[in-house]
């Protein structure tokens, strides 16, 4: 045992081991949209890390384009704080580089490698009302959808992507 915390090795807190499909590094492509905005590609890098010692998983996001010098160039990042419960359900604190913060409630499931999430509590927004998040992973890929309702729309996607583990 090397006490890395990766995947369900006996290290992994037994609060955290449910979840234990996300932990590592993901990377790949994703798309956006919504009625009011011009669709986008971008790339995303996603870590899921964990200490044996504590029942709850750190997340880190950040997303580029490419220039045409092939440079890249910062979009959106985001991080937080994912905690599992005995129960099946999460809470998940998310602060985003745009200001805004959120608190998300949802399920997990261990077997199907699920995680549902609405928000509860959205903080320092001008348009956004509510954000659902919903993550799956199927052979080693993680694909998610984030949906978003503002005060000019209902919920609807903003996001969507397919990673691959690191
Ligand atoms: C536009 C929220 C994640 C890229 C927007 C708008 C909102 C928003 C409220 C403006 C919509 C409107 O004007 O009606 C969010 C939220 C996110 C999120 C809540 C996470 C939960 C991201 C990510 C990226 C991104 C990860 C990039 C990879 C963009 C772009 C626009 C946009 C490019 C269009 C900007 C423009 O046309 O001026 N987003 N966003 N967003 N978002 Fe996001």
């Amino acid at each position: 045992m090397d006490g890395g915390g990766e995947a369900a090795t006996p290290t992994t807190h037994p609060a955290v081991q449910p979840l234990s499909f996300l932990l590592g590094t993901w990377k790949g492509q994703g798309e956006g949209g919504f009625p009011t905005i011009t669709p986008f590609q971008y790339f995303e890098e996603v870590t899921f890390s964990h200490h044996p010692s504590k029942p709850v998983v750190a997340y880190s996001q950040k997303t580029w384009k490419l220039k045409d010098s092939g440079e890249a160039q910062p979009m959106h990042g985001e991080s937080g704080y994912w905690r599992p419960k005995p129960d099946g359900t999460i809470e998940v604190v998310i602060a985003q580089s745009t200001g805004l913060v959120e608190v998300q409630k949802g399920t997990f499931d261990a077997k199907e490698k699920i995680v549902a999430l609405r928000s509860e509590l959205i903080g320092n927004a001008t348009k956004v009302k509510e954000i659902s998040r919903r993550f799956k992973v199927v052979n080693d890929e993680l694909t998610y959808v984030v949906e978003m309702a503002t005060t000019a729309t209902s919920l609807q996607s903003h996001l969507k992507a397919s990673l691959k583990k690191l």
